[in-house]
């Protein structure tokens, strides 16, 4: 049991490197405590492959009611090819996308930076991406991710079809839209919300909703951009950006492409938000943008800075120790 004063940190190790990053970061957590001061009651859950290997399930009730319980969540990755063969709803990665739904974790914060040392490690040429320091901010409850209807089925008269939507509504394009400019406001002050408005009808209302917010902040300058052109403008002058707002599929993408710039996926922590700015038992993730990377697993030689980092926007975001999260 904690203290009525401790935080409450929830651990999931999970699969592949999982076990060897957060055991590495645990020391880290080690050392706050014994030198900062820093009260913790840590629990330690199963999630993904080894949740199904031991309970049956990527995650259990019981493991969402402790997430429910808990200050904060430090998750290691999820995933790897002893359960590939499964059907996707059973997959490891369910249980990490029912806790993003359920914890309606719907800011998910990426920042990508170029440490000096890494340019040369880059794709993209030392002077593109010297100074590196771009935040996407990915919308993460909602989209092509959880839409209903879904599925697959037979077609009359022979052949299959295969159904996602992408459904968004304007409460929920305007939370993580707001958290964005939140974001924006205490960096450079730029934002670009990012759709495919040319497109979609989720595109429009998007973009309808995230001009409609940017009265209340107007020392952030807002600007848009189609998804595709992003992508491009990415690779060919990523320090026009600083804040980029997305849907959750654009946002896993364009992440992606994010990191990779910065030299190595590795090295980017992430924060996936309830309540940006709201300090104490504010409902929050923090994971490694990276996954399990099975190839390495077991080897002691993946890098762990990235769930360190991850604890570092913990101590940030949930237990308001910016101080701390310098360190
Ligand atoms: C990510 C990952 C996840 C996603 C997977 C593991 C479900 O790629 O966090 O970016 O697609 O969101
Ligand atoms: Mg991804």
């Amino acid at each position: 049991m904690a203290a009525a004063s401790e935080l409450i940190l929830l651990v999931r190790v999970g699969d592949g490197i999982g076990p060897e990053i957060v055991g590495e970061t645990l020391r880290v957590v080690g050392w706050f405590q014994d030198h900062r001061g820093l009260e913790l009651h840590i629990q330690h859950a199963l999630t993904g492959g080894a949740a199904i290997d031991a309970e049956g399930a990527a995650i259990s009730d019981h493991t969402m009611a402790e997430a429910f319980d808990s200050d904060a969540i430090l998750f290691g990755s999820v995933g790897g090819p002893d359960w590939d063969h499964l059907p996707r709803s059973q997959r490891p990665e369910t249980g990490l996308l029912r806790l993003r739904k359920e914890l309606d974790l719907f800011a998910n914060l990426r920042p990508a930076v170029c440490y000096p040392a890494l340019a040369g490690a880059s794709a993209l040429k030392p002077e593109l991406i010297a100074g590196l320091d771009i935040m996407v901010v990915r919308e993460l409850t909602a989209g092509v991710y959880f839409s209903e209807p879904r599925g697959i089925s037979d077609m009359v008269g022979g052949g299959r079809r295969a159904i996602d939507t992408q459904a968004y509504t304007s409460f929920e394009s305007e939370r993580v839209a707001r958290a964005a400019f939140e974001l924006a406001r205490g960096r450079k002050g730029r934002l670009c919300s990012v759709d495919k408005a040319n497109v979609m009808e989720t595109g429009q209302l998007w973009r309808a909703v995230v001009s409609s917010s940017a009265g209340d902040y107007p020392e952030v300058e807002l600007s848009h951009m189609f998804a595709d052109n992003c992508a491009m403008q990415l690779v060919r002058k990523p320090s026009q950006f600083d804040v980029i707002v997305t849907d959750n599929l654009f946002g896993d993408l364009l992440s992606d492409e994010t990191a990779a710039l910065s030299g190595s996926l590795g090295l980017l922590p992430s924060a996936s938000l309830g309540a940006v700015g709201e300090p104490g038992r504010a409902r929050a993730l923090y994971e490694p943008i990276h996954g399990s990377a099975p190839d390495i697993a077991g080897r002691g030689v993946a890098n762990p800075l990235a769930t360190i980092l991850s604890f570092a926007m913990c101590l940030r975001h949930s237990f308001a120790r910016p101080h701390d999260a310098e360190l």
